[in-house]
């Protein structure tokens, strides 16, 4: 029996193996406090965090201006439902997607931008295909290896991982067909993902009933795989080729996280129709968005759209100070300063540990992918940083990608301290 004097986390782990569902997953952390890059556990640790809640924490916790604009619109109104009454934090959080659009750049420059508001990553997914098959009249939906759009059924479906995510959850929806993504670290190249799209069209589905294709530009959950920069002009020329919507799922890779407002704003030229955002959008808020041009957006009728709680007006006030705070250009310069430092940290580390099979990623979203096929080293490697005092995520299809997800205005201090505690972390798991 373990001697260890009983704490008030033991207290909360029983109490939610008691009542809460285990489906949920959940590590042995019961936090009690957040700010910035740190997270405070009820045993008194403070923990490090470079999970920042899986991506939603682009301006760290609690960043104060999005605290203050909350309080505001709490002290206003906490509810409203836009279908019910309209107000103006919706509107102006709609009025900075436009404004910020990835699809204003070049050839749609001018053209008016829409969007809707709803309450997660996979929500606003579902209403990208709802949108995408209204404007097009056709019912099919191209999803890539290695996705991950969401835990919903039609999320589901379109996510490419069957454990923990889809055994036991079926019959999924139909319509959903999958074609080979770039992943060149494990073989995949542009020329073998554009030929798999195009034999798909040729063996399983007429590309002209395809409404769109559905692609994050950095997979997440994937593995931070990044799509190589003559991959998306030559998906984006097979889309207008056959009348198909590219809609860029930005859920994680987005609002900053690669540097640019957008990861596509890394791909010149390449414009999707419709761009679905969420995690960090809301501040720590839920909060998703679809944005495109208007006359796609439009293509539902009046009431087509919405939900109760769609773009709560208290989300809504947090996003409008986080879009504004990503959007400054300081904010940019040191999320471009923390790739750089942060890639030749990680290089520098995988010349000394040969475990480690790739270092990728775009700007300061990187991750590092691990040679064995097998989760085990990376779940060593993520208790051991648990145990030193740093929040750390695997992912991958495999499990054995560690991703760096720190705030992107964390310290040069905490950021060399988490580097540490990583490289501790990896020399310490078997
Ligand atoms: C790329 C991507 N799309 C969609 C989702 C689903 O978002 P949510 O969990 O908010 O439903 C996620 C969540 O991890 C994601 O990473």
């Amino acid at each position: 029996m373990s001697l260890r004097e009983r704490t008030a986390v033991d207290d909360v782990l029983e109490a939610r193996a008691r009542y809460v569902a285990r489906g949920v997953s959940t590590p042995r952390l019961v936090v009690t406090r957040a700010e910035g890059a740190h997270v405070e556990a009820a045993d008194g640790i403070v923990y490090l965090d470079f999970a920042g809640g899986i991506a939603c924490q682009n301006t760290g916790h609690g960043f104060a201006p999005v605290v203050a604009a909350i309080h505001k619109q709490v002290d206003r109104f906490l509810h409203q439902c836009f279908m019910v009454g309209t107000y103006e934090p919706y509107v102006e959080v709609c009025r900075r997607l436009a404004e910020h659009s990835p699809c204003l750049s070049s050839a749609a420059a001018g053209a008016e931008q829409k969007s809707i508001l709803v309450n997660s990553g996979a929500e606003a997914i579902e209403n990208a295909v709802k949108i995408a098959r209204a404007a097009t009249g056709r019912p099919a939906v191209v999803v890539f290896e290695n996705g991950f759009h969401g835990r919903t059924l039609l999320t589901m479906a379109m996510t490419s991982k069957v454990r923990p995510y889809k055994a036991g959850f079926g019959p999924f929806p139909g319509e959903i067909y999958r074609a080979a993504a770039p992943y060149p670290y494990r073989g995949v190249d542009t020329d073998a993902a554009i030929a798999s799209l195009e034999h798909l069209f040729r063996s399983d589905v007429d590309a002209e009933s395809v409404a769109c294709l559905v692609l994050e530009t950095v997979q997440g959950e994937g593995g931070f795989i990044v799509m190589p920069p003559d991959y998306l002009p030559r998906l984006a020329e097979l889309c207008a080729r056959y009348g198909i919507l590219f809609v860029a799922d930005e859920v994680q890779s987005g609002v900053g996280r690669t540097g640019p407002m957008w990861a596509i704003e890394h791909y010149d030229g390449v414009e999707p129709d419709l761009l679905v955002s969420g995690k960090s959008l809301g501040g720590g808020l839920p909060l998703a968005a679809v944005t495109g041009r208007a006359e796609v957006m439009d293509a539902p009728g009046p009431g087509g759209l919405g939900g109760t709680f769609g773009g709560n007006p208290v989300a809504c006030a947090a996003a409008a100070v986080v879009l504004a705070t990503v959007a400054e250009p300081e904010f940019r310069a040191r999320a471009d300063e923390l790739g750089v430092t942060l890639r030749a940290r990680l290089d520098d580390l995988a010349t000394r540990e040969e475990r480690i099979g790739e270092v990728r990623g775009l700007g300061p979203m990187l991750a590092l992918e691990l040679r064995e096929q097998s989760p085990d080293l990376a779940q060593a490697v993520t208790a051991a940083a648990f145990e030193r005092g740093l929040l750390l995520l695997a992912c991958g299809l495999y499990g054995n990608v560690l991703r760096l997800l720190p705030p992107l205005n964390v310290s040069d201090e905490e950021l060399d301290r988490g580097l540490g505690l990583l490289e501790e972390s990896l020399a310490a798991a078997h």
